[in-house]
């Protein structure tokens, strides 16, 4: 794992950009595929990304979008669903085409459909060739996508139930607490760690408990995100806040420097 600390939100959000960049130039032959998280996390991520392209040096045009997960049963248009909050915040901004974006099929009605969606869903990431970057921010409780605490490791794009405490931290997005959905369709952990390269933004406090267990902790179910360890190309990019609880700092900033000169 590369572990870049940053003094603030915004430089966090350019290191992890470069790091995007980066890993989609060594894309697979086909088209570039970037897998898209949502939150507050990426969105300094995605803006910084379109200031590259504003500077001709990116071009999404060819890419295709890849989202992580998506509300079950929120009617379609629904301006937080995922698909309107990436059309929003990612295809507006980096100049991404909506006809390639791919989001899970939420609107799919009884669990077979929700099945099948899923399964869609894998089927789809695969034609497409996996995905090359995947960007990711974390919960307070350290999930991984919608893969709440006791997720299975192995574990494929499927309906999760949401938990309290995630409910709780998205009900900002929504009028209330009861309108947040209770589940998902979200990409498993065994599908995250297929992509090329995973990108983890996370800044602020709230998030140095869940960084913290993930980066240092044992590899468990119970912190989904600590499934990060298991991949080979893993670029965490913190600010101060969300570093705070790293017990071998010193090591990452030094490897972070890179090689002494001559
Ligand atoms: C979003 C997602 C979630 C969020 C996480 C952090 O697609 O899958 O894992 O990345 O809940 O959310 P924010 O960034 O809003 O704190």
């Amino acid at each position: 794992m590369e572990i870049l600390v940053s003094p603030d939100p915004d430089r966090t959000a350019e290191r992890a950009a470069e790091a995007v960049l980066s890993g989609l130039a060594r894309t697979h032959s086909g088209d570039p595929v970037l897998g898209l998280a949502t939150g507050s996390s990426p969105l300094g991520l995605y803006r910084a990304l379109g200031r590259a392209v504003d500077a001709g040096r990116a071009d999404f045009g060819t890419t295709h979008g890849v989202a992580l997960d998506e509300y079950v049963g929120l009617p379609p248009g629904h301006p937080e669903g995922y698909r309107q909050v990436l059309l929003r915040e990612v295809c507006g901004v980096i100049g991404l085409a909506p006809e390639r974006l791919e989001v899970p099929d939420g609107s799919a009605a009884g669990s077979a459909a929700l099945e099948a969606a899923a399964a869609a869903y894998e089927a789809r990431i695969a034609e497409l060739g996996g995905v090359d970057v995947q960007v990711l921010g974390i919960g307070a409780n350290g999930h991984l996508g919608f893969n709440e605490p006791g997720s299975a490791l192995t574990s494929r794009t499927r309906v999760k139930r949401l938990s309290a405490r995630t409910r709780r931290d998205n009900a900002r997005f929504f009028t209330g607490l009861d309108d947040v959905p209770t589940h998902c369709l979200t990409q498993g952990l065994g599908t995250i760690l297929e992509a090329r390269r995973l990108v983890l933004v996370a800044t602020g406090d709230g998030k140095a408990d869940a960084v913290a267990a993930a980066i240092e902790g044992p590899l468990t179910a119970s912190v989904p995100a600590s499934v990060l360890q298991w991949h080979a190309d893993t670029v965490v990019c913190l600010d101060e806040a969300a570093a705070a609880g790293l017990r071998n700092r010193q090591y990452y900033d030094d490897s972070a420097a890179g090689l002494p000169e001559g």
